[in-house]
């Protein structure tokens, strides 16, 4: 066992060799999560995937030692993330209990009564009978058509820790949340969220939300990881992108691309990577991490890029109430 920040990295089952290449992390609950998730949200870069490449992606990222697979009912792509899965489960690369899924819950099945239902319907897309975490995807409730519903987070958690009780997932967190409204979950229910899953990359390194959900034991799920080190379409985005000086540095340095450096950084801050992929040879270098790590000032060094700036923004729902980001 390894203490990596505040968080403690296992080995993810008893037989390593089965285990895959990531180690695991505890969550709050007991259960344990691979800390390298696949990404499969699809239009949230510059090219964006289609269904079929992502079935083929999950496969590619099993056989390369992955046992992570986040998805979402807003990605509708949760059929072709399942068959990815039961394709590897048919060839005998794993077994349903060596992999961790996590799927969420759009904001239009925020009411109580709709959130185990949405559930099933995941359930029946991935056709699984259960998911290892199911996250409340963003705190704004909408109605199908976009716009604002008045429901209030804290009843759609019940219909979480109902979901839980049920057995259709085995943990149950959230996505999106600010501090605050991660204290008011806590302050307002029986269980605790085990993680939260928002926006972390060098341009964006949200030091205090990360650190205040470590404290509470809470485990962080860092998306879009790369932040505008990839191209995103977005010329104007402050740095670093791949050529960046210190990353040409430490990439020499470790003999790691400068993507592998980034997953590091979070990595050594506690966080678990979701990088998206729909390439084979990018997806394994995407796993290939666990023969180096970064020393506190490195770690420091790129914490420097911050400019609390979104790849993400949903501006959408910027003017509704429980809107998450404040000013950033
Ligand atoms: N909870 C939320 O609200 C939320 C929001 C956004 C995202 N997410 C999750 O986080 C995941 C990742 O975020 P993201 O989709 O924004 O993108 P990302 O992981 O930051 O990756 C962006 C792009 O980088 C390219 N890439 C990946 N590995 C690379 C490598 N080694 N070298 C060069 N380029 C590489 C990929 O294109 P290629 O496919 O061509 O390699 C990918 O489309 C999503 O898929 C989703 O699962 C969650
Ligand atoms: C968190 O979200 C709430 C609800 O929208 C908002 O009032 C508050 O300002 C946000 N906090 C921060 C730190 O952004």
């Amino acid at each position: 066992m390894r203490r990596i920040s505040s968080f403690v990295v296992l080995l993810c089952g008893f037989s390593s060799a089965l285990a895959g290449l990531a180690p695991c992390v505890e969550l709050n609950d007991g259960n344990k999560m691979p800390i390298v998730a696949l990404g499969t949200g699809r239009g949230t870069a510059s090219e964006s995937a289609s269904v079929d490449e992502v079935r083929q992606a999950v496969y590619w990222a099993i056989e390369a030692g992955y046992r992570h697979v986040d998805t979402a009912a807003i990605y509708f792509d949760e059929p072709e993330v399942g068959q990815g899965i039961r394709d590897a489960i048919n060839n005998n690369l794993v077994t349903r209990e060596e992999l961790f899924v996590t799927t969420k819950l759009w904001g239009d099945k925020h009411r109580e009564q709709d959130v185990v239902p949405a559930l099933k319907e995941s359930l029946q897309k991935l056709g699984l009978d259960y998911v290892d975490l199911y996250l409340i995807h963003f705190p704004v409730a909408v109605k199908e058509d976009g716009s604002y519903d008045d429901v209030d987070y804290l009843e759609t958690w019940r219909g979480m820790e109902k979901a839980r009780a049920l057995g259709l997932t085995r943990s149950i967190g959230v996505s999106n949340f600010n501090a605050s409204q991660v204290d008011r979950i806590i302050a307002n229910s029986r269980v605790w969220p085990a993680v939260n899953e928002i926006e972390v990359n060098p341009t964006l390194t949200q030091e205090a939300l990360v650190t205040h959900c470590l404290e509470l034991g809470i485990a962080v799920m860092g998306f879009s990881p790369f932040g505008f080190v990839v191209s995103r379409n977005n010329p104007n985005a402050p740095p670093p992108r791949a050529d960046d000086p210190v990353l040409v540095h430490l990439s020499n340095k470790y003999h790691k691309a400068p993507t592998q450096i980034i997953l590091r950084y979070l990595i050594d801050r506690g966080i678990v990577v979701i990088p998206k992929s729909v390439n084979k040879k990018r997806i394994e270098q995407n796993i290939d991490l666990f023969d180096f790590s970064l020393n506190d000032e490195e770690v420091k060094l790129i914490n420097g890029f911050n400019k609390n700036h979104r790849v993400i923004d949903f501006a959408d729902l910027k003017d509704y109430p429980n809107f998450p980001y404040g000013e950033y």
